[in-house]
């Protein structure tokens, strides 16, 4: 498993990470979730992803038993959790208040079983508490020992600034990553308006549905799988469901079949070539992976063989089928930058 460091912090990551949305706590429960964990892990994946809001606690509560029943040494594992929409529903079980903020920070705790985690994430901006409060509050978990680093999850590019910029003024620590979606049907945020920010402050990324839901596999190009997330949540992907009968849907599908072409002639499955070419981006430090068995974790991480077959050659093939490379941000008449710089 290659490893990366999140942000400029001194914290290393693996490549391919697993989270739990929609699966563990949820669709997923007992002994499966367990084999999919220690698949997981004995394959090299030491990083687990949850959420407060996943299954309104319950994704927490599966995976921190699991955890524990394993028996992994708490230092072997970066766990990561998000805070912002509470389980309950009160005027303050939600947002970045530094109420909501501790008292959700203590809650997961408790139901992951654990005295920290590793990175605390804001699941979402919130516009309506001050930045310097939600700064403030995120420094105090580090300070309790609650968490060793804060990122941000689908904040604008200036929202994160703004933070950074409080952090800096008042000698605190700012966001080390962000978690953002990432996949090859979805690219302008994290390579267009981000752009600066891995420049400024070195931020990485935490890359969320990479297979977007499972499209990227190929798994719905001719319907709908009995069984499979987008059949099992079907009021949940309700506008996705519609439009993939729609012009813009089946475009999509298109892609998908196109990449398989490609995917074919390298002799590597859909998905693997999906997720290689999201971790390919240097400003990405984990991709999180999500599964409903220990064959999909198995499966998507041959993405790392994938990696050295990711040429300049194949990685223009791909672009051309996609067709939705971000416009490079405008150098007015100034030459642009030699490919191969990170910046
Ligand atoms: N910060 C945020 O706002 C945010 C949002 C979403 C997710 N996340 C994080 O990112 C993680 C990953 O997101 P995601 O679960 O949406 O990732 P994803 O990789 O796009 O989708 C995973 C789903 O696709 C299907 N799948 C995966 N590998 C497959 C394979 N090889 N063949 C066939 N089907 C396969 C499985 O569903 P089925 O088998 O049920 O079809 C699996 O649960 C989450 O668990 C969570 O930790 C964060």
């Amino acid at each position: 498993m290659p490893f990366r460091r999140l942000g400029r912090s001194g914290l290393r990551v693996p490549l391919f990470s697993l989270g739990g949305w929609l699966t563990y706590g949820g669709t997923v429960n007992g002994d499966p979730c367990k084999e999919i964990i220690k698949t997981a892990f004995e394959n090299g994946i030491n990083m687990f992803d949850t959420a407060e809001v996943y299954e309104k606690g319950k994704s927490e509560l599966e995976m921190g038993r699991v955890l524990k029943e394993l028996g992994y040494r708490r230092s072997d594992l970066v766990i990561s959790t998000k805070i912002y929409w509470g389980p309950r529903g009160g005027p303050n079980d939600s947002g970045l208040s530094r109420k909501h903020i501790i008292e959700g920070t203590k809650e997961s705790l408790v139901r992951l079983q654990m005295d920290y985690v590793d990175v605390i994430f804001a699941h979402r901006p919130d516009n309506s508490v001050p930045i310097e409060e939600t700064v403030r509050a995120f420094n105090y978990v580090i300070e309790q020992g609650w968490a060793f680093y804060w990122g941000t999850s689908e904040w604008s590019a200036r929202e994160i600034e703004e933070a950074w910029s409080v952090a800096n003024r008042l000698g605190l620590i700012g966001p080390i990553a962000e978690q953002c979606q990432h996949h090859m049907l979805h690219r302008e945020r994290p390579e267009k308006e981000y752009a600066a920010l891995y420049r400024n402050y070195g931020i990485s990324t935490t890359t969320w549905s990479s297979l977007a839901s499972g499209l990227l596999t190929g798994k719905y190009n001719d319907g709908i799988p009995a069984g499979s997330r987008f059949d099992k949540n079907k009021d949940f992907f309700k506008t996705t469901l519609e439009s993939l009968t729609k012009e813009e849907g089946l475009a999509k599908i298109a892609k998908v079949k196109d990449i398989t072409v490609i995917a074919n002639e390298l002799g590597v499955s859909t998905a693997a070539l999906a997720l290689a070419w999201v971790a390919k981006s240097p400003n990405t430090g984990t991709v999180i992976l999500g599964a409903t068995s220990p064959e999909q974790v198995l499966e998507n991480l041959k993405a790392i063989e994938v990696l050295p077959k990711l040429t300049p050659e194949i990685l223009e093939r791909i672009e051309k089928v996609l067709g939705n490379k971000p416009e490079p941000i405008a150098t007015f008449s100034r030459p642009a930058l030699d490919n191969d710089a990170r910046w």
